[in-house]
């Protein structure tokens, strides 16, 4: 497991590939001298692109995981899912409410982060220990 999420693994293929993106992404978004890709001329600071990059990414890793649990038959997928729901609507939320990941970076920053954390413990981690119980998903290498 990589550095970036060591501690935090799940025993879930899919999941833990996908934190470990996700914090990479994060130290690339928020790394020094990193700017947002802005459209053209100022940003008027609606619809931020470093939180799109992050709603893309999350996004496309939540379906995936969401795939897995439903063809695992996972009993609290349906909870997972509005887990995972939550944090694309926090982000989205602080779009809407012109939110700079540049200029509010540690707010931005500490919502994923106090999300990630609380995702882990009740939805992550149960649904590793599920999986590896039931032995429903091939182990990881
Ligand atoms: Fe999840």
């Amino acid at each position: 497991m990589s550095p970036l999420t060591e501690g935090q693994e799940t025993g879930v293929r899919e999941i833990d590939a996908g934190n470990e993106g996700l914090q990479y992404l994060l130290q690339r978004l928020f790394a020094p001298l990193v700017e947002c890709r802005r459209v053209a001329g100022p940003c008027d600071f609606r619809a931020c692109t470093k939180i799109q990059a992050i709603i893309r990414y999350t996004g496309r890793n939540f379906a995936g995981q969401e795939a897995v649990m439903t063809d695992a038959d996972y009993p609290n997928g349906n909870d997972h899912q509005r887990h995972h729901a939550s944090l694309l609507d926090g982000l989205k939320q602080m779009q809407a409410e012109c939110v700079c990941a540049e200029r509010d970076s540690a707010s931005v920053r500490a919502f994923i982060a106090r999300w990630t954390t609380d995702h882990l413990q009740r939805c992550d981690r149960p649904f590793g220990r599920w999986a590896v119980t039931r032995r429903v998903l091939p182990p990881v290498a």
